[in-house]
């Protein structure tokens, strides 16, 4: 590896986007903990997130460890287990299929909603304007990738997966990066730079679990009174004893 245009991309650029998203969440919460959240846009608009938004989290999930799997674990490991490159290429690609495209026509249902419905358009930021175009183009380029796998010989779980967890080990392999293919590189490049940009957008919505709620203690319903139960109380005098208590 010989340019520094790559040694950029693929090592020092990584590191600074890793470290903007570890701190930007981290001042978000300490700044800005009631902005945390995902901006509901129910109340303007409800027929089409009732399909679209489900859709888009149920592929994106699976997405997600679908790259916990294919990025994290390294191929050594599925070999060692008796997984070969063929079986694990044909779960990547089936499973990845069904995902993508719950992925992609739950995104498209979103961002018709967001564009087409004027209360909802009125309520989106200029930073949800970006972080949607990024959202496109990472999950454009990923559906490129999976396509690849089909026609293409460039094994992804020998090249850009080490470059990945190389980051991590603070060992990085960037001429990994280098040779990989194009949809990888532009793939691997808007991931990165949308980790950049997350925890100043409604997707810090993803860290938020409502742990609370399972431990929450039991809330208590009780009437104005015992005797009364939500009657409206007669006007006029009470006899002693009856009075209400109040509490
Ligand atoms: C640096 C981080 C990332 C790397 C190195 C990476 C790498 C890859 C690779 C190698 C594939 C092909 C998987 C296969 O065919 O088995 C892929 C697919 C994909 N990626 Fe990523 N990815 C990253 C982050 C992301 C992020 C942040 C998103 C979305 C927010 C995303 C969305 C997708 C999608 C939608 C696919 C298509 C998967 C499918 O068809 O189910 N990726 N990615």
């Amino acid at each position: 590896m010989d340019s520094t245009l790559d040694t950029f991309l693929w090592l020092i650029f990584p590191y600074i986007c890793l470290t903007v998203f570890v701190l930007g969440h981290v001042g978000r919460y300490r700044y800005d903990k009631f902005g945390w959240t995902s901006r509901s846009s129910q109340m303007y608009e409800s027929s089409i997130l009732r399909w679209a938004n489900p859709m888009f989290h149920f592929g994106i999930l699976a997405v997600f460890f679908g790259h916990v799997m294919g990025l994290g674990i390294p191929k050594s490991w599925t070999d060692a287990v008796g997984i070969s490159d063929g079986m694990y290429h044909f779960m990547a690609i089936s499973v990845g299929a069904v995902a993508g495209v719950f992925t992609i026509v739950g995104l498209i249902g979103l961002l018709y909603r967001r564009r087409f419905t004027k209360a909802v358009l009125g309520v989106t930021t200029r930073m949800d304007k970006l972080m949607y175009v990024m959202l496109v183009v990472v999950i454009l380029t990923g559906l490129i990738n999976t396509g690849s796998g089909v026609v293409g010989d460039y094994n992804y779980r020998e090249g850009v997966s080490v470059w990945f967890r190389s980051i991590f080990y603070f060992n990085p392999q960037p001429e990994l990066m280098v040779d990989a293919p194009l949809s990888f590189q532009l793939h691997g490049l808007f991931a990165i730079t949308l980790f950049a940009v997350w925890p100043f957008t409604r997707l810090v919505h993803a860290f938020t679990a409502p742990l609370g709620y399972v431990f929450r203690p039991y809330i208590l319903y009780r009437s104005r009174d015992d005797h009364e139960g939500s009657r409206s109380r007669r006007r006029g005098w009470d006899k002693v004893d009856t009075i209400p208590r109040r509490r």
